[in-house]
């Protein structure tokens, strides 16, 4: 579905952003990986089936963006897709280390700082990227951006206020551009992933070990799964390659007439029973 076009995919180098570039690549397109992590991203570069490249980027960082993309634009020919993936996943992600700020954390120890950070990782990340590749998907004469957001953005989260925030505004955005930018056959969408065992849920279940006592002799990866029990009607995880799936067909001309809309793919999470 994606023969001859050119993605780029912030986050690529792992989890979510590697999945989304391993379907689109399978589908044909030629995919520039962003991410901090410029020696993972290489590694996930080299395994894609249709040739890719790899990087180094911070995508909150302004001038690191324009550099970036520029090198992308000119090495693969032109862009007719970006992902807005990154975002969350900053900081040390194991037991033995502090949990990221990247998701601010619940409201009585979120600072002004942890608030600004969360903001940073998750919303302005996708507001950069969007208006420095505007220009080159106009130049194409259309493109599709599909915006990663999140369940978060759609429903209550004690635990992340900042994060959930910010991902919210994720899909506000999306839908702003997506009018804005409509006469220059620019379709903007989002996605709100579920439950993905990323390096990101291992860095929120770390802290839920370390906050909820229920949770203090559980391991990580388990909380995780005990989360997937009670609260995904589908009773799975979902995977990076279901939301790779979903943004390959939402960057495809399969796709053209679909443009401000966010499709949560969480095995039911959001759906709420009447009584
Ligand atoms: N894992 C989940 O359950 C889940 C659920 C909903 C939404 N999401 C969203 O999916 C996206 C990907 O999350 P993931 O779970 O794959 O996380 P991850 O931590 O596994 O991977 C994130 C990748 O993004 C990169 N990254 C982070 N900030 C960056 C920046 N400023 N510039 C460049 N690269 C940056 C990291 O280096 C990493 O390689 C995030 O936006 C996250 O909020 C994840």
């Amino acid at each position: 579905m994606l023969t001859n076009k050119v993605a780029i995919v912030t986050g690529g180098a792992r989890g979510i952003g590697a999945g989304i570039a391993r379907v689109m690549s399978a589908q044909g397109a030629r995919v520039a990986l962003l991410d901090l992590d410029g020696v993972e991203a290489e590694k996930t570069a080299a395994g894609l089936p249709t040739p890719g490249i790899a990087l180094a980027c911070d995508v909150a960082a302004e001038a690191d963006v324009a550099r970036a993309l520029a090198a992308a634009v000119e090495r693969l020919g032109g862009l007719d897709v970006v992902v807005n993936n990154a975002g969350a996943g900053r900081g040390p992600f194991n037991a033995s280390a502090a949990p990221s700020s990247a998701g601010g954390g619940p409201m009585d120890t979120l600072s002004a700082a942890r608030w600004d950070e969360a903001l940073a990782q998750n919303l302005r990340t996708t507001f950069l990227m969007t208006k420095a590749a505007l220009p080159h998907l106009q130049a194409r004469g259309g493109g599709a951006i599909v915006n990663i957001a999140s369940i978060a953005g759609l429903v209550a989260s004690p635990r992340l206020p900042a994060y959930a925030a910010a991902k919210a505004g994720v899909i506000s955005l999306t839908k702003s551009l997506a009018l804005e930018y409509a006469r220059h056959d620019i379709r903007v969408n989002a996605i709100c992933p579920g439950y993905l065992w990323t390096r990101a849920w291992d860095g929120l279940a770390t802290a839920m070990k370390m906050t909820v006592p229920g949770y203090a002799g559980m391991e990580p990866r388990d909380i995780f799964l005990d989360a997937v029990k009670r609260g995904v009607p589908l009773g799975r995880e979902q995977t990076p390659e279901d939301i790779g799936q979903l943004a390959a067909f939402l960057a495809s001309d399969a796709a053209r007439n679909i443009t401000g809309q966010w499709i949560a793919v969480d095995g039911g999470i959001t759906l709420r029973q009447s009584p």
